[in-house]
């Protein structure tokens, strides 16, 4: 008998859990996030998009990859706000697809927006190599539990000169050995709440620059505190769906940062021109 190999992806892919968690609790998202599934935002959200699209340098006439679309709400502001961009969507949860579906129809985008019922690991065969201007994950990326993977196929998808972004939340890092095993327990909490894999951003930033990328930043996304919604909707939807739900803040201890990342595909192939990417170009 042909014995499963520890690393192959049937065994460590969680994306069909993901998917079974999206089918069932969507609707329950929508009810309280609306058309945009991200926890750190802008009591406006929308503020948060226009920073978004500063932030990934989302151009007019591109080829993007949102990669986890939910139900295209971040794609559909981006495609009615930078003329002629084109947004290829996945996402691994069939309901979402056809939520998409009604609300690009509903904005008259079919022309803008093309969403897929797909895992992103799988994007270089359905997409090809070489297609898009920038990928990006928002609030996305921390469900793969092949991160590697995942950063090798964004390197395929990618034109030579595109952009890698992520924005999404990282293990919190304490220097106290006490504080550090809270911090992991209630990652852990928030993990199977979630179906989640929250990343450690050394990991993914030595990931993303062992693969060849030249990382351009990586901050807490630039929000003014004012404006800043301070997780609320994110606890109401803990507590109302009792997914990772904190039962006593006793001992509770903030878990995660969030952070912004974005990356470059060379567009120079060739290692003797790699010292020009620290010049100002
Ligand atoms: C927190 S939601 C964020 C949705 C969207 N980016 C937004 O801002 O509204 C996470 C999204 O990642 C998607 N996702 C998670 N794992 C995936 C996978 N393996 N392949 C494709 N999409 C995935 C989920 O289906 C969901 O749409």
């Amino acid at each position: 008998m042909t014995k499963l190999k520890e690393n192959s992806s049937y065994s460590i892919n969680n994306a069909e859990k993901v998917r079974a968690f999206y089918n069932q609790n969507t609707d329950n998202f929508i009810a309280v996030y609306g058309e945009i599934i991200q926890a750190f935002r802008t009591t406006n959200v929308n503020d948060f998009l226009d920073y978004t699209i500063k932030s990934n340098n989302l151009k007019s006439g591109e080829r993007v990859l949102d990669a986890g679309c939910g139900i295209c709400g971040p794609a559909i502001y981006f495609a009615q706000h930078i003329s002629s961009i084109q947004i290829e969507a996945c996402t691994i949860s069939d309901i979402q697809v056809e939520k998409s579906q009604v609300n690009i129809e509903k904005r008259n985008l079919n022309d803008q927006i093309n969403v897929t019922r797909a895992d992103y690991h799988d994007i270089v065969k359905i997409y090809g190599k070489e297609q898009f201007d920038s990928v990006y994950f928002l609030e996305s990326f921390g469900h793969s539990t092949q991160k590697n993977i995942l950063v090798d196929a964004c390197w395929d998808v990618l034109k030579p000169g595109g952009r890698l972004y992520i924005k999404d939340l990282f293990k919190r890092l304490s220097n106290d050995e006490w504080e550090q095993l809270r911090i992991n327990q209630i990652c852990k909490d928030i993990e199977v709440g979630y179906e989640y894999d929250i990343a450690d951003l050394s990991d993914v930033l030595n990931t993303i620059r062992s693969k060849g990328f030249i990382l351009s930043f990586v901050k807490v996304p630039e929000v003014d505190i004012t404006q800043f919604e301070q997780l609320t909707i994110s606890n109401d939807f803990q507590n109302l769906f009792n997914i990772a739900k904190i039962d006593s803040w006793d001992d509770y201890i903030f878990p995660i940062d969030f952070y912004e990342i974005l990356a470059i595909k060379p567009a120079i192939n060739n290692l003797e021109n790699m010292h020009l990417y620290f010049m100002n170009k």
